[in-house]
């Protein structure tokens, strides 16, 4: 691999050698109603909210993504009830268009208590000295940027998403920063399709999983990929545990985050999307189920800010 921009590797659908999983019954732990929309493992039809295609919006090419059944025919984005192929380009849509902006606005929408989740995250993983470390969905770097300090010249660190602007943002921050022990890998979490089994000694994704249409299938990667007596660290927006703090937490995503979106970044509709696929997301009990489910053992989570983020922790034993 490469540091070089070209040289990003980019897996597209073209690839016959790829196995797609054996097919598996819908995630036993989604199977709770959740606010509008059709949750992942639940076969639903096409809700009237449903948005057809748009012509005027590029379509990316992707890296391949699962095939596994975990998914019905429909899934959401967001509130909107879409069909589960429709996903990965919708969220192809948001991070191309955010991408630039990203760092301003985590800064500005979390007035910086970002970082402090990240840097607690940063603490759970036991990073040391010589190891390697994949963060999937890394974005713009913060992690692993820190990641690639840690581990030092022995160690190495893999920067990967599936989102080319992002990843780009990130390369030019942490080669600027110096970081010379990291590559750059352009990947669908639902199959990690670059990376041989049991290859990391530590996986992390922050902020990432919800975008997943099949977060089950990218629980199996990550547990493929890391060796036996790695970690995966999962960062990521959960439920308030205080109800009324709920209400006034709501009253901000759906008012404050659209509007500061539409000013600093002159898109209105992807924060708010940021906002409804929080409001998605598997609660605290249920992601450490799907963990399990996918064979990680001792996992355990850790609620921050009450709840609205939770960092989950589980083991390759
Ligand atoms: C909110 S950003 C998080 C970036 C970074 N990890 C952080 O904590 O600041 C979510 C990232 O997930 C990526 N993403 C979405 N779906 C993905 C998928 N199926 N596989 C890998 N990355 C994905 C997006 O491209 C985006 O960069």
């Amino acid at each position: 691999m490469s540091n070089d921009n070209q040289n990003i590797e980019n897996q597209t659908t073209s690839n016959p050698n790829s196995t797609a999983l054996p097919e598996k019954k819908p995630s036993p732990f989604l199977t709770e109603q959740l606010p509008q929309g059709t949750a992942q493992g639940q076969q639903q039809t096409l809700a009237q909210n449903s948005t057809a295609s748009n012509q005027n919006i590029p379509h990316y090419n992707l890296p391949r993504g699962a095939n596994t059944g975990n998914v019905g025919e429909t899934t959401h984005f967001g509130f909107k009830t879409i069909n589960t192929e429709e996903k990965a380009q919708k969220v192809a849509e948001v991070f191309h268009s955010v991408a630039s902006k990203y760092d301003l606005m985590n800064d500005l929408m979390s007035l910086g208590i970002h970082r402090l989740w990240k840097r607690y995250a940063i603490h759970l993983s036991g990073v040391r000295r010589g190891q390697q470390v994949l963060d999937i969905a890394g974005g713009t770097g913060d992690l692993a940027k820190v990641f690639s300090r840690e581990v030092g010249e022995t160690g190495h660190v893999v920067l990967s998403d599936i989102n080319e602007s992002m990843l780009n943002v990130g390369r030019d921050r942490l080669l600027d920063a110096g970081c010379t022990n990291v590559d750059f890998v352009l990947a669908n979490a639902e199959t990690l399709e670059p990376f041989a089994d049991n290859s990391f000694d530590l996986v992390t994704i922050s902020f990432g999983l919800r975008n997943v249409t099949d977060k089950d299938a990218a629980l199996q990667a990550m547990f493929r990929v890391l060796k036996p007596g790695g970690r995966l660290l999962i960062l990521e927006f959960s439920k308030p545990v205080f109800e009324p703090f709920s209400k006034l937490y709501d009253l901000y995503s759906f008012t404050a985050l659209p509007l500061m979106g539409k000013i600093i970044a002159n898109d209105s509709e992807s924060y708010r999307y940021l906002a409804e696929s929080i409001r998605m997301h598997p609660d605290q009990r249920t992601l450490k189920g799907m963990m399990e489910n996918a064979g990680f053992k001792n996992c355990d989570y850790h609620n921050l800010t009450g709840g609205i983020v939770a960092v989950h922790r589980g083991f390759k034993l």
